[in-house]
């Protein structure tokens, strides 16, 4: 078997033990995930991770836990850059950020956000973009906002060679119009959210992101595609569910989103560290003589 055929072949394993040796979380695998891993994965039913990951360092650790898919999402511009929406993130800042993830990774799929501004215009916008992020930064796949709204972008980005992972239900960028809103609540919401799913699966996208859609909405979504759903408080039956980073370690200050589940507290941990330093270095105690060199 190749490298490329490694992931599960559709139909070829049915009704066999599903090989745990190949799956995105914990299987083995000497090459970067493809979207094609993730296609089988839905074919197989299995459910996978992915975080959101802003530098080389980070990006490393979760590479090493074997998280399958990275985002380097325009979260960056709240979580990293001091921003207070993702609206400023620009596409120099995201292709400098990308190429640390990716440097920083040897398996994992790495997905670039197209920042606000720099596909709306239109396919050809689009392609420009998404262009800097494979080529500068190497990304394997881009993520774009916006369903029917945003199915010409997805058309000529996958066309032109480059997967689209795209984004419906809360999308960040449009704060101003949207606010931060639960969204697909009510029959006529609903079908929206439904036709923007289908828009995005025909326009060729390999996957779709739900943020903060009611989780019996996202199951229906799930069921109805193909492609993997990916969600971020839109239930537990999507195919794969994302988190910020900052967020799911604790790190992010204030209040949390009901959806995030903090899986550790670096806050506290970091905070308490640079006191212990602080604490040290006003009463003298550091640097010991074994760190001090003569
Ligand atoms: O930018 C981001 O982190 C995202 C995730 C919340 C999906 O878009």
């Amino acid at each position: 078997m190749t490298q490329l055929s490694a992931a599960a072949e559709p139909g070829r394993d049915a009704g066999k033990t599903p090989d745990s040796s190949k799956a995105l979380y914990g299987g083995k695998s000497t090459r970067r995930i493809t979207v094609r891993d993730l296609t089988v994965a839905k074919e197989r039913g299995e459910k996978w991770p992915m975080l959101t990951a802003y530098d080389a360092m980070t990006a490393s650790v979760f590479d090493e836990a074997g998280i399958p898919v990275m985002l380097v999402g325009d979260s960056m511009g709240n979580v990293h850059l001091g921003y207070e929406t993702t609206v400023p993130v620009t596409l120099d800042e995201m292709t400098m950020l990308s190429a640390a993830v990716v440097r920083g990774t040897k398996r994992a799929l790495i997905v670039g956000d197209l920042p606000f501004g720099t596909y709306q215009e239109g396919p050809v916008q689009a392609l420009r973009s998404a262009m800097r992020l494979v080529k500068d930064a190497g990304v394997g796949a881009v993520k774009l906002e916006g369903g029917e709204r945003s199915h010409r972008q997805i058309e000529l980005l996958v066309e032109s060679g480059i997967p689209v992972m795209a984004h419906i239900g809360l999308t960040p960028q449009s704060v101003n119009t949207m606010g931060y809103r639960v969204q697909g609540r009510g029959e006529e919401a609903a079908q929206q959210l439904l036709r923007d799913a289908k828009a995005v699966q025909d326009a060729g996208a390999f996957a779709v992101v739900l943020e903060l859609v009611p989780a019996e909405l996202a199951a229906e979504v799930t069921r109805v595609l193909h492609i993997p759903t990916v969600g971020i408080g839109a239930g537990a039956a999507c195919d794969a569910q994302v988190l910020v980073s900052t967020d799911m370690l604790g790190l992010t200050g204030g209040k949390m989103p009901r959806f995030v589940k903090q899986y550790a507290q670096l806050r506290s941990v970091m905070t308490d560290a640079a006191r212990a330093f602080a604490d040290e270095v006003v009463g003298g105690t550091f640097p010991a003589e074994e760190h001090s060199v003569h």
